[in-house]
């Protein structure tokens, strides 16, 4: 009979998010510092034999939704060859993907076919020019090409994020409205977090998602909630009246939803991280070919997760009650 994952606060945990690589081709403002990083070498990241190892002691502990992150999940070699893997693990039931998008389009049909069910894609500007400034150097038809090749591939609803920015991508959240109007896509609004850099610059650009539904009502946009869309996270749904795409809220910063989280983390260095925003981690590396001793990592990360992040806090300037984490979002998958 398999288990179930139950943390202090009664919460069922059936959703991992595994980052597959700390390294991007991006270095998105919100997310890598302009320096960039120092990655970590090949021999501290997980195989795919060794990530496979991990999920299938999840499993058996009731984790059935899997989602790829990184980094940039698609810098590593093969991911189709990891994807089938997981998707041959008793259990698992939907293996998504978020991506920057830009190497998407040759690779989006042999991910399907390998057994990706679906796909979330970053996208904070439809501007060229402002796109490029974002990401520090990305060319955007390069992510709409690979939202292209997805949508021929059959994968559905695809969902793309958009981090909101004060004065950096605000104006643009008309022109994402509108696109869910025609496009069967799911546009994601996003609250700037704090991971790993609790600093002014997040200060001035975070903003609120209020301003989202504000927009809504000021162009006259009849919107509702929509309940169909499946997912596994926090989004809440909304369709503006007779469009073919539904739009998300995501604001862990304004109004948390941590009393439903599902989730565990597992970082490409091989750590399950309880929460998304502390620093408490469990490093599994030195206990793969041991099933039970992976298993008792996992009840262990799970029996001190916190019953919510501070960012509320930070956000006023207030002392945390411990260590947030010293990661950076690329280090952690989002
Ligand atoms: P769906 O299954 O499609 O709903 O996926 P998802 O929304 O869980 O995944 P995605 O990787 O697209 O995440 C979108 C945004 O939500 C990212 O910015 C994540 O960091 C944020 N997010 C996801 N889970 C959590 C969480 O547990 N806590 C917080 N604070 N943010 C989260
Ligand atoms: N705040 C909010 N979202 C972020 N992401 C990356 N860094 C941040 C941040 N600081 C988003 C990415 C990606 C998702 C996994 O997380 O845009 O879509
Ligand atoms: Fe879960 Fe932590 Fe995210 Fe809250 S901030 S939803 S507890 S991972």
């Amino acid at each position: 009979v398999a288990g179930q994952l139950v943390d202090s606060y009664g919460r069922v945990h059936d959703y991992l998010r595994i980052a597959v690589t700390d390294r991007c081709n991006l270095r998105c403002v919100y997310c890598m510092p302009a320096e960039g990083m120092t990655f970590e070498p090949d021999h501290r990241i997980l195989s795919y034999e060794e990530i496979a190892e991990i999920v299938e002691t999840a499993a058996a502990l009731g984790i059935r939704k899997l989602r790829i992150t990184g980094g940039e999940p698609l810098v590593r070699k093969g991911l189709d060859t990891l994807i089938a893997m997981l998707a041959a693990i008793p259990g698992i039931e939907d293996i998504a993907l978020t991506t920057n998008g830009i190497f998407l389009a040759p690779f989006a049909d042999r991910l399907r076919a390998a057994g990706l069910t679906r796909v979330n894609i970053s996208l904070d500007s439809l501007r060229a020019d402002r796109f490029a400034m974002i990401t520090r150097g990305g060319d955007v038809s390069k992510v709409l090409a690979g939202l292209r090749a997805s949508q021929l591939a059959g994968f559905s609803p695809i969902k793309l994020n958009v981090v909101l920015m004060k004065g950096i991508n605000d104006d643009e959240v008309e022109d994402f409205l509108r696109m869910t109007i025609e496009e069967p896509i799911q546009i994601r609004f996003i609250e700037y977090m704090p991971i790993g850099h609790e600093d002014n610059s997040w200060r001035a650009g975070y903003m609120p998602l209020d301003y989202v539904l504000e927009t809504c009502r000021r162009l006259g946009l009849d919107c509702e909630p929509a309940k169909e869309v499946y997912g596994n996270g926090p989004a809440q749904s909304y369709r503006i009246a007779g469009a073919a795409g539904t739009f998300g809220l995501i604001h862990p910063v304004s109004d948390h939803f941590c009393g439903s989280c599902n989730r565990l983390r597992l970082t490409a260095d091989g750590s399950i991280k309880p929460c998304l925003y502390w620093s408490d981690e469990y490093n599994m590396r030195g206990h793969l070919g041991n099933p039970s001793a992976l298993a008792a990592i996992f009840q262990r990360a799970l029996g001190s997760k916190p019953e919510t992040h501070e960012m509320a806090r930070a956000l006023a300037g207030g002392q945390r009650s411990q260590a947030p984490t010293a990661r950076r979002m690329s280090q952690i998958g989002g």
